[in-house]
């Protein structure tokens, strides 16, 4: 019996080692599990995939590599990205989910929140708040690399959520600095669009608009800290530096919304045709009423307004 345990030990040992006997153990988590980081790829991702967004390209690329660098950082790492509807605020998620986690948005350690779905009733907020607290905590302290995403925060959560975003040791034993939180808005979208129209207007090259550009950054706190719906919780945040960038996202111009028909075409697998991707481009409304310079829905509809285009076979 024992010399027959002997030899099934002497049989397996080096096989396990060999095939990576754990990893086979392992396999069900591994699937979805993160990436090793490089920040070169998510470089090449952001300058490939996203349009018109230099502000947000940079921002992004330098925050999150030195944050996945980091091995201890002092907090978690929090996001604000503002813009109006079809600019990429979405989109810029995405490509840092993808980069982060094997599976992308679809992995489970990134979760995703959307005010009017996931907390639509306001004679429930309590039990919002509690539950949204449980699943941070729970899905942190099983995975501390996790992503929250909240689409149009509902202001009354964020006193939910302000303690993980804090420079905190731990909270019951669980600590949030390894965890990113990104917040998605529409407020300032109008500083935005007047800042870039402004330099458009002047004729200058609107890759020298910065965060710092005409106060844009100090406009885009004013309105948050004053608008009604907003102020509270985003004072909140501001004061006590909770935030670590914002990030504006630039309404698009006719050439931008060309370059997101061409990238629909190739993800159509059509060939990418220049004149018809210009026609439909150009199809887009564009504001202000005079000039016209930048799409109302930015590159959201797009792919709709293409199939007009297209013959059917
Ligand atoms: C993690 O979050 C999800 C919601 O995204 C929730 O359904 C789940 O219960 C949470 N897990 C834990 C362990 O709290
Ligand atoms: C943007 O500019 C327009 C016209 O100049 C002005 O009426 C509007 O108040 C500005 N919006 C913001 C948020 O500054
Ligand atoms: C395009 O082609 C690729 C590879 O041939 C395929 O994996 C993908 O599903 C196709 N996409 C569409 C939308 O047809």
């Amino acid at each position: 019996m024992k010399s027959g345990t002997f030899f099934v030990l002497f049989f397996i040992l080096p096989v396990a080692t060999e095939a990576g006997f754990w990893d086979i153990f392992d396999m069900f988590n591994k699937d979805d599990d993160l990436l090793s980081f490089n920040s070169k790829d998510l470089e090449n991702d952001l300058r490939k995939s996203l349009f018109g967004q230099h502000i947000a390209v940079d921002t992004v690329l330098k925050a999150v590599s030195w944050f996945m660098r980091e091995t201890d950082p002092p907090k978690a790492l929090v996001l604000s990205i503002h813009g109006q509807t079809g600019v990429g605020k979405n989109y810029i998620t995405k490509i840092i989910a993808r980069n982060i986690y094997k599976l992308g948005l679809k992995s489970n350690h990134v979760h995703t929140f959307i005010s009017g779905y996931h907390f639509p009733h306001e004679e429930m907020a309590e039990m919002y708040e509690l539950q949204l607290r449980q699943w941070i905590h729970g899905n942190v302290s099983n995975f501390p690399r996790s992503m929250f995403i909240f689409d149009e925060m509902h202001p009354r959560l964020i006193d939910t959520i302000k303690p993980f975003l804090d420079y905190t040791d731990n909270i019951d034993g669980v600590s949030f600095n390894k965890a990113i939180f990104i917040f998605l808005s529409h407020t300032g979208e109008h500083i935005i669009g007047n800042v870039t129209l402004d330099f458009w207007r002047r004729g200058c090259n609107r890759e020298e608009i910065q965060i710092q550009s005409e106060g844009m950054e100090t406009q885009i706190f004013e309105y948050l800290f004053n608008d009604k719906n907003n102020g509270f919780w985003h004072s909140s945040l501001i004061n006590q530096h909770l935030i670590d960038h914002y990030i504006p996202f630039l309404p698009l111009e006719l050439k931008h919304v060309h370059q997101c028909v061409m990238a629909e075409m190739g993800h159509l697998n059509m060939t990418q045709d220049y004149d018809l991707a210009y026609k439909v481009a150009k199809d887009m409304p564009f504001f202000p009423e005079e000039e016209k310079v930048f799409a109302v829905k930015g590159c959201k509809t797009v792919r709709q307004k293409m199939v007009l285009y297209l013959k059917l076979q």
